[in-house]
């Protein structure tokens, strides 16, 4: 690409005043003037922040993808967005997953910017980030900061999924608040994201299977020195595509999102995929909708055995030949033409990638578990659909009758759930309400809700569980997510009261309330619906465009892109 038509040049290139302004004061930083004269100018979208833990490493890599930048002929120049982490942020990091997705696409498109790398780490930065970004369509390279080493625990190897045991267990004096402690310390023992297949992992998966990363980005430890050599390489990369001009929507086509979600099936990942890969594609302008995931993950088996699903850890998958290997054990099922950021096809970057430990990667003919994938059902309960992760659920659960325990938000949930006069049995189907995108605001992870005590006493561990809200991707269990529309836009979840049999049927994808439908009207014409309670700010903006689960959760307004032409500028 000649420096005429380089982007930064509509800044950089001009005479007079104008490019003095743009010029002048970024000289402050010391920059030499030749550096201005037709660089490509690659933006380093940095989501660092001390309160992002998982993301706390990525000034480093910044450094990393600079020296890659400036060994191609580039310049980089590193900005920060808004970071969201998961662990810190109230009420839920996803509320501000769109606001997020907006900072990053408004600083792209108003800075004279060529190319741009998006750090990611923590689960709500990668989706963020790459929505934003789909909506100016510049050349664009995700590095992720990879999984923490594997947590350790009484001699024994621990991740975030083991948090939810724990807690289970310390409920029924299982485990001790010491033994709790020590615990804490030995979960997150180096820099990077939760270490399972939880989200973060999923999201990194997601996108080296959409191609949106150089190959085996996934699952490089963020403690590894090859995460630096990937930073660096990334660096060099995005300035050939700038040369190239290899957009996002070049990348980002029906059949890239048709490998991710059959990628996701085989490596038992986050339901919370559903929800950030249809937000993704209503940026860039793919028409994908919620019932493509079942239809295309119900021929992949799970072939990486990775908890929440399996047994190992991130770490154990590098070792065991990344994804690129987790891909090749698949072939047969995806688009091996895709193009990719390294401008090989996705073909080209598995070839040969064989698993290197077969007890963590398999193959189809010896899965570690015959379903996997998403689950969407569809039924009277959840007519535009709810999902089920069935790697993480109980067999015997799959076709199940039971008595409905209804909780009305998560506050009526926390007050009685460890009742001992609560009526509710192992067979009972707990329904939590008013967790969903508007309802709560946010739609929390809140959806895997614990058992109760008196049956957790008895040694019942799972249930079904019915809401309107997510799972964390550490989470487990026969639970069913996502149930649109949510209790707070009209659902019939809203109706559903204590007592009421409800019908799951995962094999035929029906979710339904064994109500009739005249008793079904009858209540809906009494039932009082909240009304948004937020008179100002970013919370009122959220509830008043926020889209249902089944959509992406995006807001209506940031569907699509604006592309990345400034049509005025005030020099
Ligand atoms: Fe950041 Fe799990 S809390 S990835």
């Amino acid at each position: 690409m000649s420096a005429k038509s380089l982007r930064s040049q509509e800044w950089f290139g001009r005479k007079g005043k104008d490019g003095f302004i743009y010029r002048a004061w970024m000289k402050n930083q010391g920059i030499p003037d030749y550096e201005f004269k037709g660089k490509p100018i690659i933006g380093i979208c940095n989501t660092w922040s001390e309160l992002t833990p998982c993301n706390g490493h990525f000034r480093e890599l910044a450094e990393s993808v600079k020296r890659g930048v400036l060994e191609a002929g580039g310049y980089p120049v590193e900005f920060p967005v808004m970071s969201l982490g998961e662990t810190l942020m109230k009420p839920t990091a996803m509320l501000f997953r769109n606001l997020a997705s907006m900072d990053v696409e408004e600083s792209i498109r108003a800075n004279p910017i060529d190319g741009v790398v998006l750090l990611c780490g923590c689960d709500k930065t990668t989706p963020s980030l790459v929505m934003g970004a789909c909506s100016v369509d510049l050349p664009t390279l995700v590095v992720s900061g990879g999984p923490m080493l594997t947590g350790k625990y009484n001699g024994r190897d621990i991740g975030t999924s083991d948090v939810w045991r724990f807690s289970e267990d310390v409920r029924t004096g299982i485990m001790t608040e010491e033994e709790l402690n020590l615990a804490e310390a030995g979960l997150c023992r180096s820099q990077g994201h939760c270490a399972v297949m939880g989200t973060a992992s999923s999201m990194a998966c997601m996108v080296e299977s959409l191609g949106l990363t150089l190959p085996g980005n996934a699952a490089i430890p963020a403690a590894d020195a090859n995460r630096k050599v990937l930073a660096q390489l990334s660096g060099r990369r995005i300035v050939e595509m700038v040369n190239d001009g290899l957009t996002l929507s070049s990348v980002l086509i029906r059949q890239a999102f048709e490998n991710s979600i059959k990628v996701n099936a085989a490596i038992g990942g986050s339901t919370n995929f559903v929800i950030h890969l249809l937000a993704i594609a209503g940026r860039i302008g793919v028409q994908l909708t919620i019932d493509d995931f079942d239809v295309l993950s119900r021929d992949i088996p799970l072939v990486a055995n990775l908890q929440p699903s399996g047994n190992y850890f991130m770490e154990d998958l590098y070792y065991a030949g990344g994804l690129p290997a987790v891909m090749n054990a698949i072939d047969k099922h995806l688009h091996k033409d895709c193009i990719t950021v390294n401008g090989r096809t996705v073909g080209d970057n598995i070839a040969g990638k064989v698993s290197l430990n077969r007890s963590v990667i398999s193959d189809l003919d010896q899965p570690f578990n015959e379903i996997s994938g998403v689950v969407v059902l569809k039924g009277n309960l959840c007519e535009a659909g709810g999902v089920l992760k069935p790697s993480a659920a109980s067999v015997r659960l799959m076709q199940h009758t039971g008595k409905a325990v209804v909780f009305e938000d998560i506050e009526d949930y926390k007050r009685k759930i460890d009742d001992p006069d609560l009526d509710v049995d192992e067979n009972s189907v707990l329904v939590l309400k008013h967790v969903g995108p508007k309802g709560y605001p946010g739609m929390p992870e809140v959806g895997n809700m614990g058992l109760p005590r008196k049956l957790l006493a008895k040694g019942i561990t799972d249930m079904v569980r019915i809401s309107d809200g997510r799972m964390s991707g550490t989470g487990f269990g026969t639970v069913v997510l996502h149930v649109s529309p949510e209790a707070a836009d009209g659902g019939t979840i809203a109706l559903v009261q204590d007592g009421d049999l409800i019908r799951l049927d995962v094999a035929g994808r029906r979710l339904d309330l064994l109500v009739d439908a005249v008793e079904l009207e009858k209540r809906r014409a009494s039932h009082i619906h909240a009304t948004n309670a937020f008179t100002r700010g970013y919370a009122k903006l959220y509830v008043d465009h926020v889209e249902q689960a089944h959509l992406g959760a995006d807001f209506d307004f940031l569907k699509g892109g604006s592309g990345s032409t400034v049509s005025r500028d005030s020099h």
